[in-house]
């Protein structure tokens, strides 16, 4: 990657610095957040979904976590334009798009996704598998719409996201995110609106996480140990942006210890303003807890860089949203080690290199018709 980088910025200081999670090193601290886009027919990833991660690797993202990806299981997800992570043409797919990310100086974990109660209508090529979770519900207070999960169903998505680790170790990704977050199936165990088990899986928030832990587990077992493992989890659901897991720092530390103990480097915590502090008396974020109560490596991500506001800040013209200074204060005071980018990285693949070389002038505003292509 090739970035010139002025002396005197301090952003370029502080978001070049390489930082190591587990064996993987990677080149600085700019992380593209994994963004659906639902360009890939037949669940394969083409030519062109290829060269958007490696125009963004080439600009100066240093890790990119790719949209998410479906595991191998039958009711993993209901889209046939979504990436599929099992099957040869798919994984063939995969390995190019890893390929070309190498070859411009960036490092790549795909996020490997199960839907769980979200399914509604599928399509091929699983399109009349159950919609499944943990107690068949969608959300907290909705009656049964799916499936509640056997053992055998627990242990078949195990073995899937065990299989997917595998397999993105073996066709050369350089680890994997594990897609906690958002109200999606391990969420739906997470949190107690959905997960109204009475068995092992079920009741209290270790309980709660053991199935996401057994997921963890299988993933640590079936990679190489220097691989890294990350794991993304949300207070906020997509069926309820209020909904929380954790109301007090302790809440979050019997959650998070588990998951830590079964082998997870990185924790990705993922909310929708990365300023606001989580809990009160403190001004950490949700990332900053995580680090604080399990001593892992953290991304945090919210908002960075996404619209006028923020180009404003940015250049210093002052501005509700929270703007460079703040993030790079809170970087650099260990707060979280690496801050990623969704929306502002779809809109302009060369935001990473417009940052790190000072050229804040430059950056586009989030226009939402940046979804319609992959450009
Ligand atoms: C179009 C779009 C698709 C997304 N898809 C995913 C996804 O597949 N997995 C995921 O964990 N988050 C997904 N997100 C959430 C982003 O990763 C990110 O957390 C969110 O956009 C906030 O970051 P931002 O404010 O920088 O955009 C998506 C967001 C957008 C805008």
């Amino acid at each position: 990657m090739t970035v010139t980088t002025p002396p005197a910025s301090r952003a370029a200081r502080v978001l070049s610095r390489p930082i190591a999670l587990n064996g993987l090193t990677v080149p600085n601290r700019i992380v593209m957040a994994p963004m659906t886009r639902m360009f890939s027919p037949g669940g394969v990833p083409g030519e062109d979904v290829r060269s958007y991660y490696a125009r963004r690797a080439a600009a100066g993202v240093g890790l990119i976590v790719t949209e998410g990806t479906y595991v191998g299981h039958e009711s993993a997800g209901q889209s046939d334009r979504v990436p599929r992570f099992h099957g040869e043409e798919q994984l063939a797919g995969w390995a190019e798009v890893a390929a070309d990310v190498h070859a411009a100086g960036g490092t790549i974990v795909p996020q490997l996704w199960h839907i769980g109660m979200v399914r509604k209508q599928g399509e091929p090529p699983f399109a009349d598998a159950p919609a499944v979770g943990p107690s068949g519900l969608v959300t907290a207070g909705a009656e049964p719409t799916g499936k509640a999960m056997t053992q055998a169903d627990l242990d078949a998505v195990i073995g899937a996201f065990a299989q997917a680790a595998a397999d993105a170790e073996r066709i050369g990704f350089d680890g994997v995110e594990i897609h906690g977050a958002h109200g999606y199936l391990l969420d739906q165990f997470l949190w107690e609106g959905t997960n109204r088990r009475t068995d092992a899986y079920g009741g209290d928030p270790v309980a709660r996480t053991r199935f996401s832990a057994e997921i963890v587990a299988a993933v640590r077992a079936a990679v190489s140990p220097g691989f890294p493992v990350i794991f993304r989890y949300s207070q906020w659901k997509q069926q309820d942006y209020t909904a929380r897991l954790a109301e007090t720092p302790e809440e979050l530390e019997a959650l998070l210890t588990p998951l830590a103990a079964a082998g997870v480097d990185v924790f990705h915590a993922s909310t929708r303003r990365y300023w606001l502090p989580e809990f009160e008396g403190s001004d950490l974020n949700l990332a900053g807890w995580t680090k604080k109560l399990t001593g892992k490596q953290v991304i945090t991500v919210g908002s960075v860089g996404l619209d006028g506001d923020f180009v404003k800040a940015f250049q210093g013209e002052g501005s509700e949203v929270k703007g460079i200074e703040d993030l790079l204060d809170r970087l650099e005071a260990d707060e979280f080690d690496m801050v990623a980018i969704g929306r502002a990285l779809l809109q302009d693949p060369e935001w990473a290199a417009k940052v790190l070389s000072d050229r804040f002038d430059e950056l586009k505003p989030y226009d939402a018709a940046a979804l319609k292509s992959l450009s």
